[in-house]
């Protein structure tokens, strides 16, 4: 009788054991469903923004701005780029990413400063949709997804300061043609990350 409830005693230790374990792999599981349209949104927000700055590229190439047509050539890169990690991460969460339509982005602008204000701009929403993704991770207690998107909250940091520099320089040089033929060639050195 002693050797029963000992067995007894093991069998209900190893099933408390494997349910609090249950309960953590559930926490690591598929997505919430508002976190999943959410980080969905998010793959078409940067597919978007590779889109614009691809348009800025042919803007530029258009004006003979090769340099900045170069600075943005590797900025649509790198949004499609961020679009695969959000994709990737929702697929790693085992669920699928629904890819919807694209939005057209403008082709035309008053002046090469007007483009980068315009970058500038697209950043600052990207960051605020960024923010509210951590948000939601936060109030759903989502450790993993939060963690995923430390990696783009450093990157929005970098990314609105560089396109705020070159708003800066071409709003200092004003019109002068010398002035942004400097820049120009300063934008073509950026390098591949
Ligand atoms: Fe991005
Ligand atoms: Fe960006």
């Amino acid at each position: 009788m002693r050797k029963l409830n000992f067995i007894m005693a093991i069998v209900l230790f190893a099933s408390f054991i494997f349910s609090a374990q249950a309960q953590e792999y559930s926490q690591v599981g598929k997505l919430d469903k508002k976190m999943q349209n959410a980080l969905n949104e998010q793959v078409n927000a940067e597919l978007y923004a590779a889109y614009l700055y691809l348009s800025m590229a042919a803007y530029f190439e258009s004006k003979s701005l090769v340099g900045a047509a170069h600075w943005m050539r590797l900025q649509a890169k790198e949004e499609t780029e961020h679009a695969m990690k959000f994709f990737d991460y929702v697929h790693n969460r085992g669920d699928r990413v629904i890819l919807t339509s694209i939005k057209a982005p403008p082709s035309n602008w008053e002046s090469p400063l007007a483009v980068f204000q315009d970058a500038y701009l697209h950043e600052q929403k990207v960051t605020s949709m960024i923010n509210r993704l951590a948000k939601l991770a936060s109030q759903e207690e989502d450790a993993a997804t939060h963690n995923f998107l430390q990696f783009f909250i450093e990157e929005q940091v970098e990314e609105l300061a560089s396109a705020k520099l070159v708003v800066d320089r071409l709003t200092m040089i004003g019109g002068s043609a010398p002035g942004l033929l400097m820049i120009d060639r300063q934008l073509g050195e950026r390098e591949e990350e």
